[in-house]
């Protein structure tokens, strides 16, 4: 992974070096160790928090350019508002927004993980480091000529705990889940000329190293398969697509059913021959945000030996305007043998998908199937870049990844399927129609993926929002935000695998 910025953990006797980070909180006060550390500048603190009206609030920040009274160049004290009701993802944020304080030439850094009532947990101090690392990730492979400010962070950060070995067993699984995110983050920020569908299916081969069991299927392969609902998305393109199926056997017993993700990897969506409006359409390098989710959270699974049968398949297509390419009113089978009239070569995210998961659900026969899409431009309209749409057919899968959106802070609301809603997708010559009216947009298309997953548990994640292009927040800076590896990383660990 690209990232500069290396997090370490030393005891609170480690005299502080560089810039040096303190918590407070609404009273004010500091903790013991951190008391220690501060001295004879307790006192500096104090006028300067009387100087700039600080309070301890939550998110705030004290701000100390060479401290009278400490060796270190600069000190931020950090507040944490009412303490006793941080949550695990509050902590992941304080982590981030502690680096976005950071410039880029700053060397070294010492955080104490302290709160006035006492040392932080090892849980607590892990969802820090992890905010850290998320926040400190920049994309910049192509920037060859770097300003200042362009500059990667490139720090030694150390966090000074209680139990250095404790905090170094909470924080690795953590650790590897971070990986996954910038990995998946680094797949959706990749511009599409590099990022074709050979490329991503030779990046997500890089899993073999974690004991990951890749499998590529070149388009010979899925033509076998019979799957004409995928290939014909892809007929109209230079770049030939792929399908990789991804499995990490990590439950003591090799032959349980596994659990599967299943990612939309269009690498580039032009619409095809309805094709898109020029503006913007360069975001569209982005619409593979699934599928680079499902790759991430397969390296987060396996490089923390998660105890559980997991599959990860992804359909990877480019969806160009060509002599070749599939055009409105032609009419594709799927793998399953249902047919598709194509209305609109635009809303191709679901052809993909209709049989990607049901090469899943025959094959495998997963306990449940959770898809990731940046499927419809309507869930924006609808949840904006805050929530994922989450469309289900099982009420307790529903409830489980809802939960899992409170505990990391990628949320999901959950949205109807329904009969009622067949009807827009009737076609007047095949099974069904790729494209509805413009009501419900997010509605019918998931409506159709619904057809293709027989009777396994499923849910199906609309991310168009919230995998890529949404502002920057306290752990993310970067366009590709890796939405949905920390969620279902979540789910999984809660759920899903044999207690260690
Ligand atoms: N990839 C797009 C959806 C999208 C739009 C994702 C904006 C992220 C940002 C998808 O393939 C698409 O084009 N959907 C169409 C469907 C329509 C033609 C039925 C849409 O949402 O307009
Ligand atoms: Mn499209
Ligand atoms: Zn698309």
């Amino acid at each position: 992974m690209t990232d500069a910025v290396k997090v370490g953990f030393v005891p609170f006797s480690t005299t502080p070096r560089g810039v040096l980070v303190v918590f407070t909180d609404e009273t004010m006060r500091f903790g013991t160790a951190t008391r220690k550390i501060l001295g004879a500048a307790a006192d500096t603190v104090k006028r300067a928090a009387t100087a700039s009206a600080f309070k301890g609030k939550n998110a705030t920040a004290l701000d100390i350019l060479a401290p009278a009274g400490l060796k270190v160049g600069r000190l931020i004290v950090v507040g944490t508002g009412k303490a006793g009701s941080l949550k695990e993802e509050d902590y992941i944020k304080i982590g981030g927004a502690a680096v976005g304080r950071l410039k880029a030439s700053t060397d070294a850094v010492t955080l104490i993980a302290e709160l006035p009532a006492g040392a932080l947990k090892p849980d607590q101090v892990s969802a820090i480091a992890a905010g850290i690392r998320l926040r400190a990730y920049k994309f910049d492979r192509y920037k060859t000529r770097k300003k200042d400010e362009d500059k990667k962070l490139a720090a030694q950060i150390s966090i000074a705990v209680a139990d250095v070995a404790a905090a170094r067993k909470a924080f690795a699984p953590s650790n590897n889940v971070v990986d996954g995110v910038l990995l998946a983050r680094e797949l959706v920020n990749e511009p599409p000329n590099v990022l074709y569908p050979a490329e991503f299916a030779r990046r997500a081969a890089q899993l073999r190293r974690l004991g990951v069991k890749v499998e590529i299927l070149d388009v010979k392969a899925m033509e076998k398969l019979g799957m004409g609902a995928l290939l014909g998305v892809s007929q109209g393109s230079y770049h030939d697509g792929r399908m990789v199926v991804m499995r990490w056997n990590g439950a003591s017993n090799k032959t349980d059913k596994p659990i599967a993700f299943v990612g939309k990897g269009v690498c580039f969506d032009t619409g095809g021959i309805s094709i898109k409006p020029a503006g913007s359409m360069e975001d569209m390098k982005g619409d593979m945000a699934g599928a680079a989710c499902v790759v991430g959270l397969m390296h987060a699974l396996a490089a923390r030996k998660a105890k559980v049968n997991a599959v990860g398949a992804i359909g990877l297509v480019e969806n160009m305007p060509d002599g070749n390419a599939q055009r409105p009113g032609d009419i594709v089978t799927s793998m399953s043998g249902q047919t598709i009239e194509i209305i609109n070569t635009d809303a191709e995210g679901r052809l993909v998908l209709a049989d990607v998961l049901w090469y899943v659900a025959q094959k495998y026969k997963p306990k449940f199937i959770v898809d990731l899409a940046t499927l419809t431009g309507a869930i924006m309209v609808a949840l904006g870049t805050e929530y994922a749409g989450l469309f289900s057919n099982n009420d307790e899968l529903s409830e489980r990844l809802t939960k899992a959106g409170r505990a990391t802070g990628e949320h999901v609301w959950r949205m109807p399927l329904g009969p009622e809603y067949d009807k827009q997708i009737d076609s007047k010559f095949a099974d069904m129609k790729n494209a509805a009216g413009r009501w419900g947009g997010s509605i019918t298309a998931a409506q159709l993926l619904q057809r293709f997953v027989d009777n396994t548990p499923w849910a199906h994640l609309d991310i168009a929002g919230t995998g890529m292009g949404a502002p920057s927040s306290d752990i993310n800076t970067s366009w590709g935000s890796g939405y949905g590896v920390r969620l279902l990383d979540q789910l999984v660990a809660d759920h899903y695998e044999a207690k260690r």
